[in-house]
């Protein structure tokens, strides 16, 4: 009975709808427990997987599994974006092993490091505005002013226009609505057509990741300008809106756990235990799609080409199969899959070290300037779900 009841409530599961959020993790804990495979009807249909092990199975199988997905994101205003492959994160072996290669080096340690001053300079300037206010609205006056600015400078953006591109970003963090998302995002298509445009045209063919895509041969030919406008969106949605949601989500953290938060104070060397846990605890990326390609079976369910699944990463690394106490933030953890929010297999997170460099560099700096915070009396933070999960509103503040 249990069971059914279960099945029936996740059939109109739509993790697009922010009236899930409150239950979320509650109703995850259920299907892992008891439904690790969950049929929800919702955009014509797909399978929720919640558990550790189907997840890690599904995105290391990518001949069985495809990264194509229609229908289950959030990418509906790119132009024709329902029959277009964004290079790396749509495509599949071997052509993505392509893309990869020519990514790859832009996102290695030294590639990054080579950022850390331009990160650092950011923050500060930040975060010397914000500190002496003695109040904010998180979302607005911290995390979304930095990592916009940085994925701008990754891209390439000249700096006289990163600000630009950084307030086009912005409006795209928590909409209230998928029609909010889609006026928002309407202006960032915009934006990167532009970009995409000056740099077929340039001599210089490989100093950013944008430049770098526009002029990569891959599986015999070049990127179409469909192609690289849903590569260039994907690539500022998953550099900068989950750094956004990723210090959001470790301030309410923080403000709620000043325990944890006077230790980290006390003994920086543990910000990158800091990090870790909120990755694992409220993975960014929540819940990110596949498509099956041939029968098979997953959690004892028959799939079957065309099936679409959600992979719920902040699913995986709450399971109680394998990680202690997963719903309580511990700086301690060792145990396996405690890093699966940031992917498994091929697609497994490309920008994780310059996510570690950014977050680290932002929690040093404002545990420094601000070591006291707390939510605002009066006042109640707003959690969002969906592909990301993160914080709408969050007003902090600190003697
Ligand atoms: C805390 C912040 C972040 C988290 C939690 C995170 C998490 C993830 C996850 C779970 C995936 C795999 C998605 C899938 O397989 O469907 C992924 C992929 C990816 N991430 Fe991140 N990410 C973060 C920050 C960043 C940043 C800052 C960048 C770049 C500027 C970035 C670039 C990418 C790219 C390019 C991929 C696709 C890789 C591929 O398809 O091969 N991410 N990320």
């Amino acid at each position: 009975m249990v069971g059914e009841s279960l099945k029936d409530r996740v059939r109109s599961f739509d993790h697009h709808d922010q009236s899930v959020v409150p239950t979320i993790h509650t109703l995850l804990a259920e299907l892992r427990q008891g439904c690790p495979v969950a049929r929800s009807e919702a955009y014509d249909g797909f399978y929720v997987v919640s558990r550790q092990d189907d997840i890690v199975t599904v995105a290391k199988d990518g001949e069985t599994f495809s990264a194509a997905v229609q229908g289950l994101g959030a990418v509906a205003m790119v132009p024709d974006a329902e029959t277009t492959r964004a290079p790396l994160f749509e495509s599949d072996p071997p052509v993505h092993t392509g893309w990869r290669n020519v990514l790859q080096g832009f996102f290695a340690r030294p590639a990054v490091r080579a950022h850390e001053q331009f990160i650092r300079e950011v923050t500060d300037q930040v975060i010397d505005e914000v500190a002496p206010r003695g109040r904010c609205e998180v979302v607005g006056d911290i995390a979304a002013r930095i990592p916009s600015v940085v994925i701008a400078e990754v891209m390439g953006v000249p700096r006289h226009r990163q600000q630009e591109l950084a307030r086009l970003a912005r409006d795209l963090v928590a909409p209230a609505s998928v029609q909010d998302a889609h006026r928002a995002g309407a202006g960032l298509v915009e934006f990167l057509r532009g970009e995409i445009a000056e740099r077929r045209d340039r001599e210089d063919t490989g100093g950013d990741v944008l430049t770098a895509v526009v002029h990569a041969e891959v599986d015999g030919r070049r990127a179409t300008d469909a192609e690289l406008l849903k590569y260039a969106f994907l690539m500022v949605s998953a550099g900068f809106l989950t750094t956004v949601d990723t210090i959001s989500s470790l301030m309410l953290q923080l403000a709620e756990d000043p325990a944890t938060r006077r230790r980290v104070v006390a003994d920086r060397t543990l910000v990158p235990a800091l990090i870790e846990e909120i990755v694992r605890h409220e993975s960014a990326v929540a819940a990110t799609g596949r498509t099956v390609l041939a029968e098979t079976t997953l959690g004892g369910v028959d799939l079957h080409p065309g099936d679409r699944l959600l992979l719920a990463w902040g699913s995986g690394t709450r399971d109680e199969r394998y990680v202690d106490d997963p719903a309580t933030f511990r700086l301690d953890r060792q145990q396996r899959g405690r890093d699966l929010g940031w992917g498994s297999g091929v697609h497994r997170c490309l920008g994780m070290h310059l996510a570690r460099l950014e977050l680290g560099i932002v929690f040093d700096k404002v545990l420094t300037a601000m070591p006291e915070f707390e939510v605002e009396p009066g006042t109640v933070p707003e959690r969002t779900y969906g592909v990301l999960r993160g914080v709408r509103h969050l007003n902090l503040r600190w003697s």
